[in-house]
Formats: C-alpha cells, structure tokens, sequence
C-alpha cells in the first residue's frame, strides 16, 4: 500500500475548516476563562485594565471562531442582559486571547463579573460561557490606612555570618471584637520582611515567604485572602510571624540594602462588611503588640533557622492567650515613593512531598537521609528526641567519597537549621523561614537509643505555585533523565523570582541565566505571569539609571552600577519570548520603553557601533584559555559579544515596534541593526568568514550566524568554520551559557541535525549526558561540576543547580519531538519532528492558550507514525520527514489525495491527525 519513500519533506497545512451548513445553531460555550497571564477568577487582582482570554470547546461544529462578544457588569445579576461596565458588542475576530477590557473605570476593591460568547466558522453563534469574576486588590498606596508596624529588632540584633547583624523574628498580635455577623471580610496584607499570619487560631493560607521579592525600594506587593469564614462576632485575634526574609536579612555579598538594616515590619487592614450592613476595618499601628521571645530565634534565607520549642508559647494565635508581657509595637506611616501593589504572580507554595527516603549512614547519633533528588525547599522533620537537646539538620547536595558532606559549595551559606527540644519524645518541625538546596539531610543530636528510620525526613518542594505546562518524552533513557533534570532545574530555581542558583550565598536574579532559560521554562511550566512580574522589578530598576543600565541582577543587591552584554539584553529578549509563545502584545508594550533604554546604554558606550561594556561574555565556556577565575568567562572576546547583542537587540526592539505599530521607530532599529551588523563582520570576520582572531571558539561563530550578523556570501564560509571547530573539539561542546542555547538552533538552520543529535548524545566532557554520566539529578553550574574521577570541581562557584544549560530543552521540543509555535501564542502551530537513529519515539504537549497541542511519533516496522493534536481555532502545518506523497497516509486517506486538509474536531483532546509514512529510512536526510 505505501510506497518507497523519495527523500520529501512534505508541509500540509492543517486549516481548521468547517462545513458550511445553512441552518444557525447555538453551540456550545467557551470554557477556560481566564483574565491576563492567566488568572481564574483572582482576588486582590492587581490590574484595572485586563484582558480576556477563552478557549473553544473542542466539537465536531466548531473549527474556530469568527467572532465573540465579551461583557462586563459589576454584579452577577445584570448578566448576560443589562452589562454596566463594558459590552464589546460582537466583534468579528478569529482572536479568543488577550482581549483588552475597554469598559468603565475600575476601582479599588472592586468585584466584577464577566462571560463571553463566541460564533463558529459558520457564524453559529455560542451560549454565553459562565459567569467569571475578578476583585480588585489594593492598587493605590491612598487606598492604605495602616501603618508599618513591629519590633525595632534593629537595637538588640546578633551578629551572624560574616558579622552580620541579624533581627530576631517577631511575633505580633491584636485583638479586636466584632460587634454583629459577618458578611464579608477581606485581609489586605504584606510586611517588609517575610511573614505568615494567622486568624482566630487558624493559618490563612499554605503561602510561603509572602510578599516575596520585589525591588523593595520601588515596590512592595501585597497579597489578598478572603477571611470571611475564619471571623467571629465578638471577639477575633489576628497574629504575625514575622522574619527578616529577602527584605532587612543577608542577601548577595553581605550588606542590608534597604533602608539601612531597618527592622522587618507589617502592614495589613483587615476590611470588614457585618451583616447589620456596617463596616468595620482593623489596621496595624500602634494598638498592636509584639515579642521577640517567640521559639523561633533566628531565621535567614541563605543561613536556615532556629527554633527553640521552650518559648512555644501555645494559643498565642487564638483570643485565649493573655499577652500582657508582651511589648507596644514601633509604627511608621507609609510612604509615597514606595508603591504598595498587589502581587502580580503566584506566591510559593510547597508544591510536592518526596518520601521515598533512603538512609545512607548513622555515626556517631548523626543520621544521613537521602531524598534521591536535589531539590529546594525545606524537609519536614519527625524525630525522637530528648528534652533540652538541640538538633542540628545540615543539608548537601552531593556527598564526599567518605559520604560525609560536601558543602563548600554554599560557600558562606550555613544552609543548617536547628531545633530545641522542650520535652522527650517525638517532635516535629518544618522550618518556615527559609529555604535549603539539598539531596542529603543530615540529622544530629536525636535520641541516642532510637534506630534513625527513613520517616524521620521528608521533603518539602517549594517554588512559585504555577502549574506544569508540558511535557516531554522519548524512547531514550537518559534524554529522558535530561529532560527530568531540566525539569527539576526549573522547579528549584523559580522561587518567586529567577535565580541563578538555590543553594549557596547568591540565589540572585542573575539576568544572563533568565534570559537563556525562559523559553524552555515556559514550555515546561506555565508561568506567563511570573516573567512579566519579574520584568516589571527590572523596570523599576533600570528607571535608577539615567543612562539606562539594566544592572546584573535583578532586584539588585549587588550595586555594582554596572551592566553586561547577554545579561542586560534579557530586558529586549524575555519579552520577545514571551509574546512568541503566549501571543500576549501587552508584554511588548510594558517593556519596549525598556528595551530601548538599554539600546541607549550600548549607543553610549559605543564607537563606531562596538559598545565598550563589561560582560560576562561566554560564561563557563569548558577549557577556556586562562585559568582560574578569570577564565570563567571563556575566549569569545568581550567587544565581539558586546557588539553582537547590540545588533540583536536592536534588530528585536525593531520587529517588537513593528508589531506595535511603530513604524519610524521599527525601522530606525533595523538600519541600526545593519550597521552593527557591517561593524561586527569588518571588526571581528575576514573575507573567509573566519573569525579574526587565534583562538577560534564555537561561540564567536555561534552569535555570528544565529544573530544574522554576517553578508550571506559570509555567512555560508563561517558556517563552515564552525564545522571545522565543532570537529576538532571531537564533536563537544565548546560552548558556555551564551553559545550553548543557539547551537542546536544553528546546527538545525544548517541542516546540521545527525551532527547536533551527536553532540547532543556525547557521554563525555563536555556533554549534556556526561553530568548525567556522573549522577547528576538536576543542571548543573558547570559542565563538570562533579566527575566520578576527579571529584569536585575545585571552584568555589560550583552550583549543582543551575538551570542555564537546560537551554537546550526548548530544541527538544520543538525538534526532537516536533511542536512549535509558529505564530504568536500557537496561532499556528509547527509539528516538524526530526527523528534520528538514536531514538524510536519522542513526544511532547504544550497547553496552549487555545488547548493542549501535541506531537508524538514512533518508528515501527519501517514505517513512521505521527499523531499531532491541534486545538481548535489554530492551524497547523505538519512537516513529514523523509516522506514522499505516495507513501503517506493522513487520518486514513492518502496524502496524495489532497495536500490541503480539513481535519474535522475530534474526540475530547482536540482535532487528531494520525500520519503514517512507510518505507522510513534514517538515510534519508531531510
Ligand atoms: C552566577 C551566574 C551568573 C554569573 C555571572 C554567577 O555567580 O551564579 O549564574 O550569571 O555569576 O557572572
């Protein structure tokens, strides 16, 4: 039936056609409603000016849609007749994300409600959806009667690492009565610090490390709940932890950079409706007491906690506890210049419970666990002990030869939390503030006479609460352990902001390592919202510098007023992503001022187009030249990186004005763009297209060609020298954070794909699997942070979770399985898999905006199967490798019948095409 194959690639284009049938009938209604970057019915929304996002209902009417109405009101009741706030009127558009509210003003506080309809192909037209809602937070700083109240910690401080000043944690109470039921109650609430706040007795929400981390000096977020049910007519006691987190603690090098080491402090109004219909509102100020003889003595982020279980001090959260030793609480008004907004992305939470522990040794009453994962977060400790005894819980994420710890690289992070035991028996304890990168715990100073046993450790996985997003699969187990290891990167890395590592004296929002990672991450988690948050800190804190700098890390607790090239370049290049996968044009119009400011930095500090700026350049590049720490940053020259991410950005902030509209600006970034380009190959490139320089590297090459820096004639002669460098290097890495990411892509545009599968599968250094080779469970910082013949690499900086080489995740995606999106946010969508030798199956799904697309084929008896799921009101074009038109077949009818196909929706996952091409032979090159 199927014939030889004729080395084809074959592009059918899947358009989501309907039939065309007379009679109107109504359909079935949108589902999924979702507000921005992805909300479901939020409180303490952060944003009066939303937008509205839908999903199609996968039906065998509805291919896609021809037009929607959205309408808003401010009570449930005048929906769907009698909209108040907005009616968009029916609107003829095929677009079902992103809409933008366009109604009324909206306030403070305020609840609206929202539904939508849709018409089909066929202008059927659909029930409205159900009614979604949204409830403003806090937005304006007037809308605060409370003040910033606590302890002043500051005067009777510790001093810790480093000499350090520590605060003690603070715990603070109020009392307050109720005078009738209560109909509503709404808890507004953050600190300068970390909290967790209980009400009557009860935690308010599993939230960990509230607010988070934001550029404090710029803005502080603040979180809403819904405590309607947790109130009591008469009398009501709410009650605060309160620690130094990101805020007043130790965080970077050393210094408090906020206000002077001031103490942590909180600012919460709780807003009441009775149901007599009067309003009622508690505030934090002066009326609040504190202590700090509270059990937990001294919490940081990089140095763990300690607790002492003799000053529990039990009830303190419910109404019975009398607090008349404790102290008046300090007060101070808020201030204008810092804005107090509500959060803008999911807070942490702890996301997953690993329990399946071993015990590797017991000396000496010390016990070592091992959670057979490095992860981040805290453990979740039960153990015996003895009453006055002090247990220590140490953390690490590898052990020794000797299996005892290796823990330099924490570098002057003690990671140790410890606790105080008031009475014998079983104790159990989850430290709360702080967090640890571990795989190994080790237990010390339990009681002597019990038998440590595995149940005495769990751990608790912590990062920001957004959901997985994708998946990928293949037939080969250690690509498989790749993707896992990505995975896991991803997830110990994203604690409420971008870090560059979870375990020793940084966790810092280095901008290069987010800039690399972003796309892969997307397409494992959904986590739109947390990068649009993460750049609104970077605006605010570029808007420090007049010249535009976008400094290293951000929030910035370096200080180093100083920027580099690929790092500062995430401010153009994250919002270019995010608008490529998600579709959403709001994120280009919040940072394009930002992009070009940064532009303005490299026009200042260039001439004749070659910025003369710091920069990390190709960083962690393997066998660089010059050793020791400055070999960090590899052979590719500083003004060669430099001038090569100038002409990048400039040549996106181009395309981004073109989408915005913009069209004097779109093309003077573009003819900017150009002449970098000319004064990048005259600087750094010869006739030959070889790199002018002795130390030829991987990566020069690299920016080169992905950057479209080089005249084609050029472009073609430097591709071959890549070649060549990728050869001599015996077809391994050369490369380091900036050049590792672009490899595949470049080798994929050359068609270069058996060769970047080699590299790709090499099992020695340096190699994506030789980490894996060695035992690695996540990234690593480097490529041989830890060989099983040389031990640790010696460097200080030597990070065994650092996601930015999982880079090279987004490839195995949208190649190796085969699923991309082709127009923003998966508007049309690219099912192109490239199999290889190496592997029998791969497979991968994303939820898109518009439902969950896939690709997924397996090679059996010759023949290659493809099945792709495309959801509805997207096309898609599926590119067949190695196929000829006789020999394929397309959800049953051969292709040659027709190249165009109407693929009618199917089943409950989505429109399905199934191809079948037989003959398949790996020879064939695409
Ligand atoms: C961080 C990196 C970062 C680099 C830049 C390191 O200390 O861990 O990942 O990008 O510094 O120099």
């Amino acid at each position: 039936m199927i014939h030889k194959s004729l080395f084809l690639n074959l592009c059918i284009v899947v358009l989501l056609l309907g039939s065309t049938s007379c009679a109107q009938e109504i359909i079935e209604k949108p589902k999924e409603l979702l507000l921005s970057e992805g909300f479901k019915n939020p409180i303490g929304f952060y944003n009066a000016k939303p937008t509205f996002s839908w999903k199609l209902p996968v039906s065998e009417n509805i291919k896609s849609q021809s037009a929607f109405q959205v309408i808003v009101a401010s009570s449930r009741d005048l929906l769907p007749n009698t909209p108040d706030l907005w009616d968009s009127k029916k609107q003829k558009s095929t677009q079902s994300t992103f809409i933008n509210y366009q109604g009324k003003e909206l306030q403070s506080r305020q609840k609206v409600f929202w539904q939508v309809r849709f018409w089909n192909q066929n202008g059927d037209s659909s029930e409205w959806s159900e009614i979604n809602s949204f409830e403003l937070g806090l937005l304006n700083n007037s809308d605060w009667n409370a003040k910033w109240t606590g302890l002043d910690t500051a005067k009777d401080s510790i001093r810790g690492v480093r000499k350090f000043l520590m605060h003690r944690p603070q715990y603070l109470r109020k009392e307050f009565q109720l005078s009738s039921d209560i109909k509503s109650a709404r808890l507004y609430i953050t600190s300068k610090g970390v909290f967790d706040v209980h009400l009557n007795g009860e935690n308010i929400s599993d939230d960990i490390l509230t607010p988070g981390w934001t550029p404090y000096n710029h803005r502080i977020e603040t979180l809403t709940y819904d405590v309607t049910g947790m109130l009591k007519a008469k009398e009501n006691v709410l009650a605060v932890e309160l620690a130094s987190g990101w805020h007043s603690g130790r965080i970077s090098r050393g210094k408090a950079l906020y206000e002077n080491f001031v103490s942590p402090k909180i600012l919460c109004q709780l807003e009441i409706t009775l149901k007599d219909g009067s309003k009622q509102v508690v505030l934090s100020d002066e009326t609040w007491k504190g202590t700090t003889n509270g059990p937990i003595r001294l919490a940081g982020i990089y140095d763990g906690e300690t607790y002492d279980a003799n000053l529990e001090m039990p009830n303190w959260t419910t109404t019975v506890f009398d607090d008349k030793n404790w102290i008046p609480v300090e007060t101070t008004s808020i201030s204008t210049d810092v804005k107090l907004a509500p959060k803008r992305h999911q807070t942490v939470k702890n996301k997953l419970v690993l329990d399946d522990i071993e015990i590797v040794s017991v000396k000496n009453n010390a016990a070592i666990f091992n959670v057979k994962q490095n992860m981040v977060g805290v453990p979740k400790i039960k153990v015996p002990m003895k009453k006055g005894d002090t247990l220590k819980i140490r953390f690490s994420e590898m052990l020794l030869s000797d299996e005892t710890f290796y823990t330099t690289n924490y570098r002057s992070a003690k990671s140790t939390d410890y606790y105080i035991a008031a009475k014998n028996g079983v104790i159990e304890y989850t430290p709360k503030f702080t967090f640890h990168g571990f795989q190994f715990v080790e237990l010390s100073g339990y009681d002597r006479n019990a038998t440590p046993d595995k149940t005495w450790v769990k751990g608790l996985v912590q990062h920001s609460n957004f959901e997985e997003n994708g998946t990928f699969t293949s037939s080969h187990k250690k690509l498989n352990q790749l993707q896992s290891n990505i995975n896991w990167g991803l997830r110990d890395n994203l604690l409420d902001v971008p870090t560059d590592c979870p375990q020793r004296d940084e966790r810092l929002g280095w901008t290069g390592d987010a800039q690399v990672i972003s796309p892969t991450a997307m397409f494992n988690f959904k986590m739109h919202s947390f990068w649009t948050a993460w750049l609104q800190s970077m605006r605010e804190t570029q808007s420090e510098h007049s010249n535009g700098l976008i400094p290293f890390i951000i929030p910035d607790v370096l200080q180093r007023n100083n920027a580099s090239s690929g790092w500062g370049d995430a401010a153009v290049i994250i919002p270019w992503d995010i608008y490529n996968i998600t579709g959403d044009k709001t994120v280009l119009e919040e940072n394009y001022e930002m992009g070009k400011k940064w532009i303005g930095y490299y026009q200042s500090k260039a001439e004749e187009f070659i910025p003369n700026i710091h920069s990390f350049a190709d960083w962690l590049q393997p066998y660089p030249t010059k050793t020791g720490k400055i070999g960090n940053r590899g052979d590719t020259p500083r003004l060669l990186v430099n001038t090569a991410y100038f002409a990048h950005s400039a040549h996106l902030i181009s395309k981004i004005a073109g989408i915005l509209g913009k069209v004097e600006e779109e093309k003077r970034y573009k003819d900017l763009y150009k002449e970098i380009a000319l004064a990048f190959e005259n600087n750094f490139f010869d006739k030959n297209g070889k790199f002018k320089s002795k130390k030829q590297t991987q990566t020069s090459y690299l920016l080169a060609i992905h950057f479209n820096l080089l005249k084609p004639e050029t472009k073609i002669k430097a591709q071959k020298h890549l070649l060549e460098e990728i050869k001599k290097a015996d077809n391994h890495l050369g490369t380091g954070f900036l050049g590792t990411p672009i490899l595949p892509k470049v080798l994929d545009d050359m068609g270069e794909i058996d060769l970047m599968y080699k590299i790709l599968f090499k099992e020695t250094y340096p190699s994506w699997f030789y980490s894996i080779n060695q035992g690695a469970t996540t990234m690593w910082e480097r490529w041989n942070s830890f060989s099983k013949e040389d031990g640790f690499n010696p460097q200080s900086m030597n990070s065994l979770n650092h996601y930015a080489y999982g880079a090279v995740g987004q490839w195995m995606y949208e190649r190796i399985a085969g699923l991309s999106s082709l127009e923003p946010g998966y508007k049309k969508i690219r099912i192109a898999p490239i199999p290889n030798e190496r592997l029998t199956a791969a497979s991968a799904s994303v939820k898109t905006s518009f439902g969950e697309a896939s690709s997924s084929w397996k090679i059996e008896n010759n023949t290659f199967y493809l099945e792709a799921t495309i959801p509805p009101n997207t096309t898609a074009e599926i590119h067949i490798p190695n196929a000829s038109a006789e020999n394929v077949v397309v959800n049953g009818k051969f292709l040659k019948d027709t190249r165009t196909l109407k693929i009618l929706s199917s089943g409950e996952r989505g429109t399905k095409v199934l191809v079948e091409s037989g003959n398949y032979n790996f020879q064939n090159k695409l």
